[in-house]
């Protein structure tokens, strides 16, 4: 079987000036600096005018912390008003682009169809997309969770090769979950992201599926994490609010 290293992800929204960036990813640095052998991946997904700040304390004080981007265009370049393009991002050393969180989805519009184009630019530039699917309160009630996540997958997915999807990332965020304090329960949570596992074996084969990592998001805190890492088909977790505190989301790490 692959191996999976988890990654833990900093969403951190629409939050920290490049300042408050500056001064969390410093605190996370001293804090995770002594773990002696860390056994996760961390990445940051700051606010765009933060991205050179950080890119610079990062790379020359070593950081074990990788940089991360919240959103990007899929033109590499044009007439787009307030976007920018995953050239940009990788000439910053992006890593991860987080694609088709829900608030993308639901509050600027956001289709299948454009993150599928945005997963597909991301990918040609280098970088890793976190490519993210859930379900409502609604279509949970209604019974639609698994048709829901699998519909998101596959269409995120579209042309994109098995090698490539062996390599990306996939959160599963169930949308109430997100922000509100209520956590799947781990067996909820594990349960979806077996479905995210066999809907990429399906459309990519055993060997993408058994090396793309998902992790679980939405309301993740330093108290719940183990459990919900802990399950087999969970291989990290994409954090909000409690990534903005180093201290907080350092205890996540450490779970
Ligand atoms: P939350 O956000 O941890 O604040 O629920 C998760 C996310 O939106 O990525």
């Amino acid at each position: 079987m692959a191996t999976r290293t988890p990654l833990i992800s900093g969403n951190w929204k629409m939050h920290h000036n490049h300042f408050e960036a500056l001064a969390t990813v410093q605190k996370l640095n001293y804090l995770l600096g002594e773990e002696e052998d860390l056994q996760v991946e961390v990445s940051v997904h700051a606010p765009f005018t933060d991205l050179r700040t950080l890119q610079t304390a990062i790379e020359q004080d070593k950081m074990p912390i990788v940089l991360g981007a919240q959103h990007c265009h899929w033109e590499e370049k044009g007439a787009f008003t307030g976007e920018v393009s995953p050239a940009m991002l990788a000439k910053l050393n992006v890593r991860y682009v987080i694609v088709g969180h829900s608030e993308r989805r639901e509050l600027f519009g956001e289709s299948d169809e454009w993150v599928n184009k945005k997963v597909l630019a991301i990918l040609a530039h280098g970088m890793v997309p976190i490519m993210c699917c859930g379900e409502t309160l609604d279509e949970r009630d209604a019974g639609q969770t698994d048709a829901k996540v699998a519909g998101q997958v596959r269409a995120g997915l579209e042309g994109v090769s098995p090698a490539q999807v062996g390599g990306l990332v996939i959160a599963y965020e169930p949308i109430w979950a997100i922000g509100t304090g209520r956590t799947a329960s781990a067996e909820d949570a594990q349960a979806t992201c077996a479905v995210v596992r066999r809907t990429v074996a399906e459309v990519a084969g055993e060997d993408a599926a058994a090396s793309v990592r998902i992790q679980y998001g939405g309301s993740v805190k330093p108290a719940n994490a183990a459990e919900l890492m802990a399950q087999p088909d969970i291989d990290g977790a994409l954090v909000g609010g409690a990534s903005l505190d180093a201290a907080d989301f350092a205890g996540i790490v450490r779970h």
